[in-house]
């Protein structure tokens, strides 16, 4: 924050306006470390300083074909895990998309702002086409629009991400652009918070790809409910070079992403975890990464034990944010309906 000491403050100047965030996760499947490294931590480390509001992508997550009873488990279950990693309902609205009708009607009118072309592009787009084949669906094709809408409905200033969100968050920065630029400023444009360290946690099977969730290798992937045996068996067999040597540098991608991970977890830099392992082999290195990581998540797994059995707590919490998230995207679809020049009750 810029320091504004130079001028006498008045006494009764307001409190400077938190800026806004927005963020969101799919709950198809269980949560990875990357989704919990490259994200949520940043959820939680973020929610002091800004005005946070947070959902559960739900309607992004059926653009693959869900079994609807295990959709429904799996909300709730990422909804206390989140919880459980620290973020404060009390601070942070933080509730399930599918609850707040608004998402989907922004969504439509950002459809007419988006071009075929730009959605083509999408590097996502192209994957999940590939993976999903049979099922290459328009949600798949406009699921950036609706991110768009996600975010442009809260007015949010900083949207934190994994790289992968990148090209996204970069299309919605256009169609808010386009829209201000037809109707007069609307919509704040959103930066990307995209962290420094582990915005691009890799499988653990092949370092050169992305760790996912929807891997067939299970062994590719640290679900965050992992056991701590299964997550330092999981690091003892992930794949890594052939020179026996702890050092972050070309070709040497198994290695590099452990020690961006063993880097998160602990705070040291590559140089300290270099000077740890001199002289050690690869053995010992996975296992320090293996058991630094299932120490990080320990609290995590305690505090969600304890939330998931609590249904009713984590309904009443989803439905009092769905409420307060109403009442501010009301303003913004209210907006943008006027500008467009639709009726609304
Ligand atoms: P999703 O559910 O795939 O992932 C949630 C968040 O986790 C990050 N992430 C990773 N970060 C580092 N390394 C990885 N291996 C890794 N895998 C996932 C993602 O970048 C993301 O930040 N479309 C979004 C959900 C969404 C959204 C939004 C996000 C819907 N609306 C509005 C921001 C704003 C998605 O599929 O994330």
């Amino acid at each position: 924050m810029e320091n504004t000491a130079k001028t006498t403050a008045a006494p009764e100047s307001k409190p400077e306006k938190k800026k806004k965030l927005f963020s969101a996760i799919q709950p198809s499947g269980e949560p990875t470390l990357g989704n919990y490294l490259g994200a949520i931590r940043n959820y939680v480390a973020l929610q002091d300083d800004f005005d946070c509001v947070f959902a559960t992508a739900n309607l992004h997550a059926i653009t693959v074909r869900q079994d609807p009873k295990i959709l429904m488990q799996n909300t709730h279950n990422l909804y206390a895990l989140i919880l459980a990693c620290g973020i404060d309902p009390k601070k942070c609205i933080f509730y399930h998309q599918s609850m707040v009708a608004a998402h989907t009607e922004l969504s439509w009118v950002l459809s007419t702002f988006t071009q075929f072309g730009e959605l083509s592009r999408m590097t996502q787009f192209k994957d999940k086409s590939k993976t999903h084949a049979d099922n290459i669906n328009a949600g798949l094709f406009t699921y950036p629009v609706l991110m768009a809408a996600d975010i442009l409905l809260y007015q949010a200033d900083v949207v934190p991400v994994g790289a992968d969100q990148k090209q996204h968050l970069e299309i919605a920065r256009d169609i808010a652009e386009r829209f201000n630029g037809n109707f007069g400023k609307t919509f704040v444009v959103p930066d990307a918070y995209i962290p420094k360290n582990c915005a691009r946690v890799m499988s653990l099977t092949e370092p050169n790809k992305k760790m996912s969730k929807s891997s067939d290798n299970k062994k590719s992937f640290i679900l965050m409910t992992d056991e701590p045996s299964v997550i330092v068996k999981k690091f003892r067999s992930a794949v890594t070079d052939s020179e026996a040597r702890v050092y972050y540098g070309e070709g040497k991608d198994g290695i590099n992403n452990l020690m961006d991970i063993y880097s998160a977890c602990t705070g040291l830099n590559f140089e300290q975890i270099e000077a740890e392992f001199e002289g050690k082999g690869y053995g010992d290195f996975k296992n320090a990464v293996g058991e630094a990581v299932a120490s990080l998540l320990e609290p995590i797994h305690k505090r969600y034990k304890e939330l998931i059995s609590d249904k009713a707590y984590l309904e009443q919490c989803s439905r009092e944010s769905a409420e307060k998230a109403a009442y501010i995207a009301k303003r913004t679809i209210d907006k943008v309906y006027k500008k467009v020049g639709l009726p609304r009750m």
